[in-house]
Parts: structure tokens; C-alpha cells; sequence
């Protein structure tokens, strides 16, 4: 029998194949995103500690109560919030499943869905495999602002989700206050659902702070909100995010989930909810940690041919090696990995049509001699293109 694939395009993720790459060639890995040090030794405790004591069963489908109601703990000290944990909060398996159980809750046959390019991998996949259709409208370079005219431009009666990210991957640029009033403005009076990706959203630089569309009281009533405890936590691995929306939206969310991942590991649930209760601020230094590491990233790397691009948040650097070449940013990654033995993400991935840029994606959670060695490999590579030429 011949399977007809229902996502012919879509191949093994570029973060997995830059892993891999990575792996093969004994390179420093600033690809995929994910932390190279040790979580915290309480956490891991935390976690020794919940299985002893024999929560190992099913969890609840929504969540253990006692982490919902940390995180509603955690979103009324970050954002002033009162959020139902019995109504308001899911437990979901990372950031991803919340994303994909989002969309499956809203998007039918023939909708559009906007999305904002370069975009995070998973969002088009899980609104095709929901019948739906992706619109994708880019940023805009060099600093990756939303162009809200555009986005009403291609607002149609088929519009039923908008998903943005803030702060974005792998653009690094961050929304603001003034981003949610015009998405507030054009959405109105219109039947379009958002879902907002705020992985993220304790990693600002420069005094920023987070615009989550929970605190925008208009928003709040129609969006789904995501977040993870794999970025939070610097424990990828966990695989522990979790979504905030009002209750009829949780109530159908939820009617994904339970046919998704049913529940999520319930020891790691009770291991993150036991250490949120005793160390309620662990996530608090968390802009300031990676300001420091982005700083040093772009410091070494500043004048090298990668030029460092402003990064707002999130644990990414962008670099143009522009200065260094003119390939295609995939074949150059392949170059570099094979040649500087460091691994990159390139940008092309994230865009329907990407335009020609000279743009790759470091990630900035890694120790800082690996940030060093990196830095140092590429250095080295970039001046014997420089000799060359
Ligand atoms: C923008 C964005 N959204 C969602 C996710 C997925 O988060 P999680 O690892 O918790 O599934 C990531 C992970 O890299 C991300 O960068």
C-alpha cells in the first residue's frame, strides 16, 4: 500500500538535524536550544524525594492541584493576576502539547490562521493537521516589529486564530504594550481566538518586562496563554509546560489533552510544585542570568564577521555573517559545522519564503566556556576566510 503522508513536506526538525550534525562532527552545540549545566540540585531533589514517597500514578488529566496552584501563585506575583487553577490552568507536556491541543481546540476545516514569520517550527504542522490554513506574515527587519496594517490586510471572514510570540524565536524581539492595543484594536469585533507562545517570558534584557496577554484584561477573555517550565527552569527535558485561558476555552483545550497525553508525569509535576513552594522566587534572576550571557556571546563575538544583531530576549543570539559570505544560510551552517565544528541553527527554516538574509541562531544557555570555546571556534574560522579573500 502506498501511505499518503498528510505532512509531505515536513522533514526532521532543524534542531534535531543540527544535533545530530553537532554530535557527528564533535562540534560546540549552540544550535537547539537547551541548557548545557546542571539543573538546580533542589529540583533534582525535589524530584529523588516525590518518587520516594510513591507519586508515581496517573496524575490528574489537568494538572496536580499543587503545581496549578503555583503557577497561579507565580502569574498573581509576575503579573497581578487571578487565575483559577480548577478552571483557568492545564498542565500540559511542554510548551508544544499546549500549542498543539490549542490549536486543535479552535481551528476547523478551511480556517486561517495568522502567524508571524520567521516562526517557531511546530505552529503550521498542528494547524494544517487541524484542516486548517496558515497566512504568514513577516516581521519586520532589522528589528522584527509586527506591521499591524499588514495583519489587518489579511484579516477575512475565515480568521479564526492568531498565534503570536513573545518573546519571539528565533527573531529575539520582544512585543509591546502598544503591540497588544493595535492586536486588540483589529480583532474586536471579529471571532478570532490568539495564542499567545510566552515561553520565554521571564527572559528580557535592558530593564524590559514581559506584555503578557493575560494582563491585557480585553485579550485575556479570548487567548490561550503558554508556558514552560523547561524554559523557566532550565529543564527542557522535563517536558513540563502549561496553559492559562478562560474557563470555556480550558474546557475545550482540555478535551484535546485528554485524548493527547492524558496527563503529564506526575512526579515531575509534584517536583516542580514542591520546589516552587519552598523556592517561590527560582525563576526571578532568570533575565539577568542570560543578559550576562548574551553579553558575553555578543562581546566576543562583536567585530569577529558574526556581527551580533540587538537581541531583546529570549536565550538566543542572532549573528550576520553576511560580512564573512553570501551563502544560503543553510549551506553555510553545514560549513560550519563541518569546518568550525559549531553548530548553528540557520533562519531559513522559520519562513514559508524566506528573503535573502545572512542570519544564524546561537543559543546563549550554555556554560560560558562553552560560549567561549564557540565564540573561539568561530573567531578562528571567520579570519581564514578573512586571509583568503
Ligand atoms: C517559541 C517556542 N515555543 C514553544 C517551545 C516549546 O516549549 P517546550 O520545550 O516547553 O515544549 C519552544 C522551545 O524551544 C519555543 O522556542
Amino acid at each position: 500500500m502506498q501511505f499518503d503522508s498528510k505532512l509531505p513536506d515536513v522533514g526532521t526538525t532543524i534542531f534535531t538535524v543540527m544535533s545530530r550534525r553537532a554530535l557527528e562532527e564533535g562540534a560546540v552545540n549552540l544550535g537547539q536550544g537547551f541548557p548545557d549545566y546542571p539543573i538546580d540540585p533542589r529540583l533534582s531533589q525535589a524530584l529523588i524525594d516525590v518518587v520516594a514517597e510513591g507519586r508515581n500514578q496517573y496524575a490528574p488529566m489537568e494538572g496536580v492541584i499543587e503545581l496549578r496552584q503555583q503557577i497561579a501563585g507565580k502569574l498573581q506575583v509576575s503579573y497581578a493576576l487571578d487565575v483559577d487553577p480548577q478552571t483557568e490552568i492545564t498542565v500540559t507536556c511542554g510548551g508544544t502539547e499546549a500549542l498543539y491541543d490549542a490549536v486543535q481546540a479552535v481551528v476547523r476545516t478551511g480556517d486561517e490562521v495568522i502567524i508571524f514569520d520567521p516562526a517557531y517550527d511546530s505552529y503550521e504542522p498542528a494547524v494544517r493537521l487541524a484542516g486548517g490554513r496558515c497566512v504568514r506574515i513577516p516581521l519586520q527587519p532589522p528589528a522584527f516589529r509586527f506591521d499591524w496594517e499588514r495583519v489587518q490586510g489579511a484579516l477575512t471572514d475565515h480568521t479564526r486564530l492568531i498565534i503570536i510570540n513573545s518573546p519571539q524565536n528565533p527573531s529575539c524581539s520582544v512585543a509591546d504594550a502598544s503591540d497588544l492595543e493595535s492586536l486588540a484594536a483589529l480583532i474586536r469585533d471579529r471571532p478570532i481566538s490568539l495564542l499567545a507562545d510566552e515561553v520565554y517570558e521571564h527572559v528580557l534584557y535592558d530593564g524590559r518586562r514581559h506584555a503578557s496577554v493575560l494582563a491585557h484584561p480585553e485579550l485575556r477573555g479570548r487567548s490561550f496563554a503558554v508556558f514552560s517550565f523547561g524554559k523557566t527552569l532550565h529543564a527542557t527535558g522535563w517536558r513540563i509546560g502549561y496553559c492559562v485561558a478562560p474557563p470555556a476555552m480550558t474546557t475545550e483545550l482540555r478535551k484535546v489533552h485528554q485524548f493527547n497525553t492524558f496527563s503529564i508525569v506526575a512526579p515531575l509535576q509534584h517536583a516542580v510544585a514542591r520546589y516552587l513552594e519552598h523556592f517561590p522566587d527560582a525563576w526571578t534572576g532568570l533575565s539577568a542570568f542570560f543578559e550576562t550571557k548574551r553579553d558575553l556571546l555578543a562581546g566576543l563575538l562583536r567585530g569577529s564577521g558574526f556581527e551580533p544583531l540587538p537581541a531583546a530576549g529570549t536565550y538566543f543570539q542572532l549573528v550576520d555573517y553576511g560580512a564573512l559570505s553570501r551563502e544560503a544560510d543553510a549551506g553555510f551552517a553545514e560549513r560550519l559545522v563541518r569546518e568550525a565544528k559549531v553548530a548553528t541553527i540557520p533562519l531559513s527554516p522559520f519562513y514559508a519564503a524566506p528573503p535573502a538574509m545572512t542570519l544564524l541562531r546561537l543559543c546563549i544557555a550554555k556554560r560560558d566556556e562553552t560560549l567561549r570555546a564557540a565564540a573561539e571556534r568561530l573567531r578562528h574560522f571567520a579570519a581564514g576566510i578573512r586571509e583568503r579573500v
